[in-house]
């Protein structure tokens, strides 16, 4: 039986990134909304893990905040990180479940393309081994083709986070079966060399679907349209408790 033949039986787990709750925190310096109360929240909702980018800009994840989660989270923290020595440090003291190395562009408003594995993987190399020397799973963000599923495996990742984003960008269906085959084929390829296979990057309510369905894939990471939905969701509730108090003083 193939080693990934078990991912049949199985639902793809969901992991809710809150970066986009610090993005709103960081943009009046105050101190809220908090990721961490997020994180409490969205595990109610059914969030299978929690996962947050430490940038090394810092721009909207802080170090506090991963401590925090990784104090308070109960299913498990999916740390992205790029491969460089500040935050591997850290992330070799916080030891946490799972680490996602990406690759990162400070001029980036978010993160363009999977790593490239073509040459000069020495970095990822001993990344890996650093991080799995702390016992974190770790899986490497690639684009959905063959040769970066085959150097991740030959690099010793866990797994693979397949990026969707050229899927999610596609501008007519006929782009986006093509990218979605692109998907499955990589996915089927990782699960064969024992990889575990995630996905995520500008999934939405529209279209999870298809990519949720791919056999092999055992995660996804889904963030902008989550936080998003929730600022629509939310917001009459929130305009209604606000109008409680400024109308109940006068009484
Ligand atoms: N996966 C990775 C590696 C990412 O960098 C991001 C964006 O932070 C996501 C998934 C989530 O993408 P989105 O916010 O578009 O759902």
């Amino acid at each position: 039986m193939p080693s990934h033949s078990f991912a049949h039986f199985i639902e793809c787990r969901l992991c809710v990134n809150v970066d986009h709750v610090a993005t709103v925190r960081q943009a009046r310096g105050t101190d809220e909304p908090d990721p961490a109360r997020a994180a409490v929240l969205a595990e109610l909702g059914g969030a299978d893990g929690i996962t947050v980018h430490l940038r090394e800009d810092r721009r909207h994840i802080q170090d506090r905040d991963v401590d925090l989660l990784l104090a308070t989270v109960r299913t498990y923290v999916n740390l992205e990180l790029a491969a460089t020595d500040g935050v591997l440090t850290l992330a070799e003291a916080w030891a946490p479940p799972q680490v996602t190395l990406v690759p990162e562009k400070r001029e980036e408003v978010t993160t363009e393309g999977g790593l490239d594995l073509s040459n000069g993987t020495d970095r990822i190399r001993t990344a890996i081994e650093r991080l799995r020397g702390v016992g974190s799973r770790v899986s490497l963000f690639i684009d959905p083709d063959e040769a970066s599923v085959v150097a991740s495996a030959e690099l010793g990742a866990d797994a693979v986070e397949l990026h969707t984003g050229e899927y999610a960008n596609s501008p007519d269906a006929a782009t986006a079966n093509r990218e979605l085959e692109r998907l499955d084929e990589a996915a089927r390829i990782g699960a064969e060399a024992g990889l575990g296979i995630h996905a995520g990057h500008g999934l939405t309510y529209e279209n999870v679907q298809p990519v949720a369905a791919i056999v092999d894939c055992e995660e996804l990471n889904i963030g902008h349209s989550i936080v998003s939905r929730s600022v629509l969701v939310g917001i009459e509730r929130a305009v209604f408790e606000m109008g409680q108090l400024v109308r109940g003083v006068r009484a």
